[in-house]
């Protein structure tokens, strides 16, 4: 491997070298341009799809940037290029695909076993598109609900997140696909959970926290680590030479690449060419620069002429990222239409979504359940309502067929919303009000007809920043997807509390107990919310999380099928946790601990 890898970088010119160091977004390059610069790599951002957006319509994609990467000339080698996508719960962003609860449903569980089964599957669909490389797992810590990535945490715990990390990485590239730890380090400490903030912490927790989990990563042979948006008290982490080169890569020993993470050298410096120069030098691989590649392959060029960048460090990355592709077997496989996987009929399949629903069940987590409400009869009569009754865009959450996420059922095609579960197994449910926010609000049904009501509430589909709960301003303009300047998107709210978020669902759960009807609430959310109003308002009370496309998994634990085995992975607060980006920030009081949960049919 190792001679192979030197006998072609040996061959390489040097605008070969950068271009192999290159990552532009599919809708800023095409195959041709994919030849002339020598590009190592393309991604898709979140929702970033072709054609009609079925795995034919990727795998064609595939194939045509694959061509042109192996179409070797006087001037081009053939080098396989590498296609990343946000795999993060399943392949989420084709049409029909298996959609897997977000992690923090998947850290309630406490199943490693299942988590290596679900990189499987998720493999197994990613190959399905022709892709071969996934940004997953997250292995996040953490620590602050008001963080808009919460949801793709495994945990507060980083002893459970590193028990995840290495068998999620086994899972996918056993499979064919190469997976990729992220971020580095530290994205879930940020002060006030603010999205690419700043973790103010010192070395030791550094280490013993965030990044811990990436042991387990490495152990477990992760090609490939993405540096973080965020900073290290005030140090931006793409320019940190000492937590990429000299701990990542020196002390830990990783042998695989280091990704860039969108756009993440930009802050670095107010010159863009100085800003990717420190981003190298740190020790950063491979770039991620979506829209402005050219200006990187040409501004890293000229500073390596000009000895700003030693030569070794470019044949340091190219090795690193060559080996990466002579581990995954790329330059044996055929092309992506000729590969056995691609187009497999496995995509959205019973199977993979069996895996998908024993997920969902494992990963809910019981508050409460006054007087034994649940499980439900079968043969009750049920009303069912809610916004996110009906919903099961709402219920995959964000980095969903778009990178914000989607509404309503159009676009999730195949699974069932957690109406469609209860239907399916109680023959006397009804639903009332057809789901989504505009759910009727002052009239109620007259639910003396009913013996018990379960509604469905929580959180609209967000992503990053746009999840953030914090005073409103401008999302971290010019960063990731977001428009610069004023016009960028706002975060989420600015606070945690569901009554002042979806005042609905208050209205909902007190208008319905007020007749007398025990009240079963099913919260869907990315994120702890502090809930004390439903919560006292609701007889029983379950976190169903971002549960994804499989949403009878819920009826089948409502209803007694399974018992409820989910124990929260983050503390539950009882109120607001305290400070801003400002401040040292600190825990609200807790109400719920972690490993909290409760069970329905053990007595
Ligand atoms: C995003 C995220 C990262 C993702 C990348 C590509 O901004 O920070 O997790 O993998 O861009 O979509």
């Amino acid at each position: 491997m190792q001679e192979q890898v030197a006998v072609l970088l040996a061959r390489m010119t040097l605008d070969q070298k950068i271009g192999q160091m290159t990552q532009p977004e599919r809708m800023h390059v095409t195959p041709d341009e994919v030849k002339r610069y020598h590009i190592g790599s393309v991604l898709s951002g979140g929702g970033s799809c072709p054609g009609d957006n079925r795995p034919a319509d990727w795998v064609a994609m595939n194939d045509a940037y694959w061509a042109a990467s192996m179409e070797e000339d006087g001037d081009h080698l053939a080098i396989p290029i590498l296609y990343g996508v946000d795999a993060i719960h399943g392949n989420a962003n084709v049409l029909g695909a298996t959609i897997f609860p977000h992690n923090i449903g998947l850290g309630a569980m406490r199943d490693p076993d299942l988590v290596e089964r679900i990189g499987v599957v998720t493999a197994r669909e990613v190959r399905a598109a022709g892709v071969d490389w996934t940004f997953a797992p997250t292995l996040a810590v953490a620590h602050d609900p008001r963080w808009g990535r919460t949801y793709e945490s495994f945990s507060e715990d980083p002893e459970l997140v590193a028990a995840y990390a290495g068998r999620m990485v086994k899972g996918l590239q056993d499979s064919g696909v190469a997976a990729c730890a992220k971020h580095w380090v530290g994205d879930g400490g940020t002060r006030a959970g603010v999205d690419q903030g700043d973790t103010v912490v010192d070395e030791e927790e550094l280490r013993r926290v965030h990044t811990a989990p990436y042991t387990a990563a490495l152990e477990a042979g992760v090609l490939t680590v993405m540096v973080s948006l965020s900073s290290w008290n005030g140090e931006k982490c793409h320019g940190h030479r000492y937590l990429i080169q000299d701990v990542l890569k020196g002390e830990m020993g990783f042998r695989g690449f280091v990704v860039s993470d969108w756009n993440g050298i930009d802050p670095l410096a107010d010159d863009y060419t100085e800003a990717a120069v420190m981003a190298v030098n740190a020790g950063i691989d491979m770039f991620m620069v979506p829209e402005t590649w050219q200006a990187f392959i040409a501004g890293l060029r000229e500073r390596v002429e000009w000895g700003h960048v030693p030569i070794e460090r470019i044949d340091d990355a190219v090795a690193r990222i060559l080996r990466v592709k002579f581990l995954c077997g790329l330059f044996e496989r055929p092309r992506p239409w000729g590969r056995r996987g691609s187009n497999g009929s496995s995509f959205g399949s019973r199977e993979h979504r069996e895996v998908a629903r024993e997920a969902v069940r494992k990963s809910l987590v019981l508050l409460k359940n006054d007087a034994g409400v649940l499980p439900l009869d079968k043969g009750a009569r049920i009303l069912v309502t809610g916004p996110a009754a009906h919903d099961r865009g709402r219920q995959c959450g964000g980095f969903t067929v778009e990178w914000q996420g989607v509404g309503g059922n159009g676009a999730i095609e195949g699974g069932t919303s957690v109406w469609e579960g209860i239907r399916a197994v109680a023959p006397e449910a009804v639903l009332w009000g057809e789901g989504g926010d505009g759910t009727a609000v002052g009239e109620l049904p007259d639910t003396h007809d009913f013996d018990a009501t379960v509604v469905v509430v929580g959180e609209r589909p967000y992503a990053e920043g746009l999840g953030d709960i914090r005073e409103p301003g401008p999302v971290r303009p010019g960063t990731n997807h977001l428009p610069a300047g004023p016009g960028a998107l706002q975060p989420y709210g600015n606070t945690l509390e569901l009554a002042a978020l979806h005042p609905e669902a208050l209205r909902l759960i007190r208008g319905l107990a007020a007749q007398g009807i025990p009240v079963v609430t099913v919260l869907i959310s990315g994120r702890p919310l502090v809930v004390s109003a439903e919560l006292d308002a609701s007889r029983a009370f379950v976190s169903a999380w971002l549960p994804g496309s499989e949403g009878a998994g819920v009826a089948d634990v409502l209803f007694g099928d399974h018992d409820f085995v989910g124990r929260l992975p983050m503390a539950w607060p009882g109120e607001m946790p305290g400070g801003g980006e400002g401040t040292e920030g600190g825990r609200g009081g807790v109400l719920f601990p972690r490993g909290y949960g409760l069970s329905a049919t053990r007595k």
